[in-house]
């Protein structure tokens, strides 16, 4: 895969003219751009269609979903129009409403005559310590929990996790090459970690096994965002 592709740049803003600019600015340095539920919740589908423009750029659309099967089949087929590369499902609305997102995405991409939504599976929130997830009654260790659900979402035919730079090494042994794994967390040596508590560059994160990284403030908040990004890109190569 060429360095580029591997980026995906994080657009968390709630306006349409803002992310369309940056996401403008950036095509031909990335290669794509992720969109998650404030943009989404903020301005919705046409938003999406907005922002994105005429760039072509492939679109990973953080949705998180999280509902009963038969509801989150029908969020899959309804984001499907929208041609995303990748959509996000919490593994642990279970194995069934992960099958059934899954199929949902094959016959709603067959449907429209678009490639079908690559489906990434989010394990636990790295916000979730072992503390906050034994008060919600979910076995602790997070470690061992994200090998649970990181199996689960295997099991059921999704495509790959999002997880954190300190999963990846263990989850690329486990699931072999063809299992996508998206890291978050990156920050390029150097710079602001920000709130990001454990973190890696981006050639640490390919190097353990990274397919994609998801990057927001090293490059949205940089002065010059394009370069930032062909200086990310340079450091891989
Ligand atoms: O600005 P920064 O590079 O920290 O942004 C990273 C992006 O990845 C944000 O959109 C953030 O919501 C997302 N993310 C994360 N950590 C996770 C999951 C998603 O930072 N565990």
């Amino acid at each position: 895969m060429l360095p580029a592709h591997r980026i995906f740049a994080a657009v968390d803003t709630t306006g349409t003219e803002e992310a369309s600019a940056l996401i403008g600015s950036l095509a031909g340095s990335v290669g794509g751009i992720k969109l998650g539920l404030e943009f989404f919740v903020a301005r919705g589908p046409d938003g999406i269609r907005a922002a994105m423009g005429g760039t072509g750029l492939p679109l990973f659309l953080d949705l998180k979903l999280h509902d009963i099967p038969n509801t989150v089949a029908g969020a899959v087929r309804a984001a499907v129009p929208l041609a995303p590369a990748f959509l996000t499902l919490h593994a642990s609305g279970g194995l069934a409403m992960m099958r059934a997102a899954r199929d949902a995405a094959q016959d709603a991409a067959a449907r429209a005559g678009v490639a079908p939504p690559r489906l990434l599976a989010v394990t636990v929130l790295t916000s979730l310590d072992d503390a906050d997830l034994g008060r919600v009654g979910q076995a602790g260790p997070a470690a061992d929990q994200v090998v649970r659900l990181a199996a689960l979402a295997a099991e059921a035919g999704i495509d790959g996790i999002v997880c954190s730079p300190a999963e990846v090494a263990e989850q690329r042994r486990r699931h072999g090459p063809g299992f996508v794994l998206m890291v978050p967390g990156i920050r390029p040596a150097g710079s602001d970690v920000g709130d990001q508590k454990r973190v890696m560059t981006p050639r640490e994160a390919v190097e353990a096994g990274a397919d994609y990284l998801v990057i927001g403030r090293p490059i949205t908040q940089a002065a010059d965002p394009a370069a930032a990004a062909r200086a990310i890109v340079g450091s891989l190569s």
